[in-house]
């Protein structure tokens, strides 16, 4: 099974530029996670992190338990070695076929002779729909052929992780779906740890089974599609849905008045745009008929589970519904019974297992650390003086200043 990665405080900048901080998380091992958020909020220089292209100055980056931020240049060519990675633009060499740019990695990593490699090349093309394209130059293809040679190339070395930068760019919505569709049958197949990122909202809705939400420097959520697809927290609520009704604005920052105005807009008719007719937990794709049972759902489903008592009443009955519905076992849970008040406070967990909780990936504390928790964001509004006062000011390159008050 694939391995597990897990972020601890992590803070990255460019020279004055916080690109994000203290964003800790855990991709759990064989299951299907998407890092979601706005253009430019640092997705792809997380992903460059995870491999150890880009080096963060505070956290670490703990790769089957090993710290890469810490270890050997050796080691850390040891790691790399469980990652296939699949470039925002492919990233084929343009002057090799598409049968040597997949053989590459196998040429370059290991002493396999041409007839095994032979092998490996044919089943992950047939695997990404490209047998008989071998011949053909990167030029003379199309993008979503592009993309998917870049995934096969990804992964001819079998790798434990899977890194996706934006497998849609570019593509129309049904050749998102096919490649969509060939990461949940890869993940049913190898139980690989997959990581997309991406800022589509099908797919984020119907692919993972872990979704995280970057914005304004900091990762807002991460947990279980159950959780983050019911979650009432404004900016996961507006991006899962791609209104401008929310926090989210043209630009980084919207101002109180901006979205007053919004507001009177809609108030008055306009279309907001966005999809918030079919809110809730959609279906999640499932891997093609004759591939194995894809066993990250029963795993993910099973923290739910125990962490479903800590969330919203609202949410635990979609919850619940969702989960009656795709546990094939519908194995007996214990039904809501009331549970702690959760107004104001987001979701709070019992004393006693935080540390269960922070294990479980779904993560909200860093967040909440930052004074940007559900009740101080319902109360001051969206004002440009709340985000200053917590560090989220572009013209405060410092340090995250007003932090840990
Ligand atoms: N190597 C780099 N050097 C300096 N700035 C960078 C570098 N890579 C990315 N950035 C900056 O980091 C920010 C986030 O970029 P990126 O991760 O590409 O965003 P996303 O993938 O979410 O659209 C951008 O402002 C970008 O200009
Ligand atoms: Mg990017």
């Amino acid at each position: 099974m694939g391995v597990e990665v897990s972020v601890e405080g992590l803070t990255k900048s460019f020279g004055v530029q916080k690109i994000w901080q203290d964003v800790t998380l855990t991709l759990p091992s064989g299951e299907v996670s998407a890092l979601l958020g706005p253009s430019g909020t640092g997705k792809s220089v997380f992903l460059k992190s995870l491999i150890g292209l880009l080096r963060p100055e505070h956290g670490k980056i703990f790769i089957d338990g090993t710290d890469i931020l810490q270890c050997s240049s050796r080691e850390l060519y040891e790691i790399r070695k469980l990652f296939g990675v699949l470039f925002q633009d492919g990233a084929l060499f343009g002057s090799m076929n598409l049968y040597d740019n997949v053989a590459f990695p196998l040429r370059e990593h290991t002493k396999k002779s041409e007839s095994d490699i032979r092998k490996i090349v044919m089943e992950k093309l047939e695997l990404t729909g490209l047998i008989g394209a071998e011949d053909k130059l990167p030029g003379e293809i199309s993008g979503g052929m592009r993309k998917r040679a870049g995934l096969a190339r990804a992964l001819v070395l079998d790798p434990e992780i899977i890194l996706v930068d934006e497998p849609d760019s570019g593509l129309d919505p049904v050749r998102t779906t096919y490649i969509s569709q060939t990461l949940i049958d890869i993940n049913a197949e190898i139980d690989a740890t997959i990581l997309i990122v991406s800022h589509n909202i099908n797919l984020a809705r119907t692919v993972p089974d872990n979704i995280g939400m970057l914005f304004r420097r900091q990762l807002v959520m991460f947990g279980p599609r159950e959780v983050l697809l019911t979650s009432d927290e404004p900016v996961v609520k507006q991006f899962l849905n791609g209104t401008m009704i929310g926090p989210i604005g043209m630009s980084e920052e919207k101002d109180e008045a901006q979205m007053a105005h919004e507001q009177a807009l809609v108030d008055a008719g306009h279309h907001a745009g966005g999809v918030d007719d079919v809110e809730g937990i959609v279906p999640q794709m499932k891997a093609t008929p004759g591939t194995p049972v894809r066993q990250a759902v029963g795993r993910r489903q099973e923290r739910v589970r125990q962490i479903m008592h800590t969330l919203p009443h609202s949410a635990q009955v979609a919850i619940q519904e969702s989960l009656d519905s795709t546990d094939p076992g519908n194995r007996q849970v214990p039904a809501y019974a009331g549970g702690p008040d959760h107004e104001g406070t987001g979701y709070q967990q019992q004393p006693g297992q935080q540390q269960g909780y922070n294990q479980q990936g779904y993560n909200q504390q860093g967040y909440d650390q930052q004074g940007y928790d559900q009740q101080g964001y319902d109360q001051q509004g969206y004002d440009n003086t709340g985000y200053d006062d917590t560090g989220y000011s572009d013209q405060g390159h410092g340090p995250s200043q007003g932090r840990g008050q």
